[in-house]
């Protein structure tokens, strides 16, 4: 028998802990960034598309799988896919959606450790009287490690995740979630109007705030059957909504038996959009626009994406003198290490709850080898950020398993499973009538739309794999592999336990 108690304390922290899971670091550095690149007014209408054919559809169907398979006492995918088909191949497949966690975990949980780092040094002043160069020099010696500080926090962080982790759901978690959901959108409001009313001349801004808004919101058709916009929104969606990859199953099979599910998930769902279209959009676009206009700003953006929020923002900040400078910076980067470990906690769960279903472990344990994976396999992200590794897992990890394992999920669900009871566990206990053109949607449009991404991206995938690379990203691939095989080893040995004890 499992040891795994695990139980969500309220409904309010169970939303919250869920928004929380999909508020991230992708709302605040990752959605911008993609816009711009995306031609701004021509990202945000396949965007939109994309959250309500592929988003909400797959919110509803992994909701319904986490509260189904924790019926039965299982709260990981390789198990939750297993008691809706017994075909043996879905425990494998469900090795995704712990593998994703793992290994976003490893690449996410250094930036996040950034945003500790940066609160710090707004508050000392670490940014006062430097050039744009000298801030931008800032974060290039620190991403290449000229000092120990970057392991230090990235090592504080990773302890505070595995802390937070072993206090359980609601000891732990929910309590984050409750204090930090808050005042990260207390925040993000406060940035938000600055960025909102910065006006042409004053404090050094050439545009208004407007412009950027109006660079983001003014939809522009010319691109609208770019197959490249389409895939970017729809990573987007995914990425954001973290969907795709095995953590809202584990949080909802929590909920007890008969609890709504259909009403939560779009609660926290459009949590997150409006987290991310309204506040996401508000602060990087409208203040690096103000100051530097569109033009630079889609250049600078061209290099990847991080740069803007922590090279550019903290110079930028400094034009409205020193305290609220000061000010700006604890808010935006205190904003970003909430909405990060929020997310970071949701990415330690999968994992924790297989090895407390399958082996009995405590919570504590559970947690501490979370840690130690998370630190093992962050390690080469950390060293040898410069040579692509943390990009390499992003592509991998971060973008590639999501529609592999969401095309499988809806599959499974739609047409395995099948759609009438499908759509009879959605709507189980459900305090909204949910509109009946989703069941056509889940069947028919969502794997189609699925399908075609994942066609979409095969060139991108094969020109990748054919590309001259260096010798860190082919170990950085081993590395990912060798993950994969570990958790499918681990399942494997898992099965034939059940077998033994006759549980199957
Ligand atoms: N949705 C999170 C973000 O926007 C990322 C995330 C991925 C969270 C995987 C949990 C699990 O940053």
């Amino acid at each position: 028998m499992s040891s795994n108690k695990e139980n969500w304390g309220s409904r309010v922290g169970l939303i919250l802990a869920m928004a929380g899971n999909a508020v991230g670091l992708g709302n605040f550095l990752r959605f911008p960034v993609q816009a711009i690149q995306n031609g701004g007014g021509a990202f945000i209408v396949p965007y939109l598309v994309c959250f309500l054919l592929m988003g909400i559809p797959l919110l509803w169907i992994e909701w319904s799988m986490g509260r189904f398979g924790g019926k039965k006492g299982d709260h990981s995918t390789p198990f939750i896919l297993n008691t809706m088909d017994k075909r043996s191949f879905w425990k494998y497949i469900g090795v995704f959606g712990i593998f994703t966690n793992i290994a976003v975990a490893a690449y996410y949980c250094y930036i996040e450790s950034w945003t500790l780092s940066y609160m710090y040094h707004s508050v000392v002043g670490s940014f006062g009287g430097k050039s744009p160069d000298e801030v931008a020099g800032f974060f290039g010696s620190y991403i290449s490690l000229t000092t120990i500080e970057p392991i230090v926090f990235w090592i504080v962080c990773l302890v505070l995740n595995t802390w937070i982790l072993s206090k359980g759901l609601s000891g732990g978690v929910e309590k984050v979630a409750k204090i930090g959901m808050p005042l990260l959108i207390l925040f993000g409001i406060l940035l938000a109007i600055k960025g909102i009313t910065l006006k042409a001349g004053v404090d050094g801004a050439i545009y208004d705030g407007t412009l950027g808004l109006n660079y983001l919101w003014t939809p522009d058709f010319s691109t609208i059957w770019s197959p490249k916009v389409w895939l970017a929104a729809a990573g987007q969606i995914f990425f954001t909504l973290s969907v795709g990859m095995g953590s809202i199953q584990c949080y909802a099979s929590y909920v007890k038996p008969k609890d709504d599910i259909a009403l939560n998930a779009m609660s926290a769902g459009w949590m997150n959009e409006f987290v991310e279209v309204v506040l996401g959009s508000a602060i990087i676009i409208p203040i690096s626009i103000g100051y530097l206009g569109i033009d630079k700003v889609v250049e600078l953006t061209q290099s990847g994406g991080l740069g803007l929020g922590f090279k550019t923002l903290p110079y930028l900040f400094q034009q409205w003198g020193p305290v609220l400078a000061a000010l700006a910076g604890v808010m935006w980067f205190g904003l970003l290490f909430f909405a990060g470990i929020t997310s970071s906690l949701a990415m330690g769960t999968p994992y924790m709850g297989f090895l407390q279903d399958e082996f009995n472990w405590t919570r504590e344990k559970s947690a501490i080898t979370f840690g130690l994976l998370v630190f093992a396999f962050g390690l080469p992200t950390v060293l040898f950020f410069n040579e692509g590794v943390f990009d390499e897992y992003d592509y991998w990890a971060g973008t590639v398993s999501l529609v592999v394992f969401a095309l499988a999920e809806v599959i499974l669900f739609a047409w395995v499973f099948g759609i009438d009871k499908g759509w009879a566990e959605i709507n189980e206990g459900s305090d909204i009538k949910t509109p009946v053109i989703y069941k056509f949607i889940i069947k028919y449009i969502t794997p189609l739309f699925l399908g075609f991404v994942f066609f979409g991206s095969l060139p991108d995938i094969w020109a990748k794999l054919s590309a001259e690379a260096s010798i860190y990203v082919h170990l950085s691939r081993l590395l990912l592999v060798v993950l994969f095989a570990g958790i499918s080893y681990l399942v494997y040995v898992a099965y034939k336990k059940r077998v033994a004890e006759g549980r199957i």
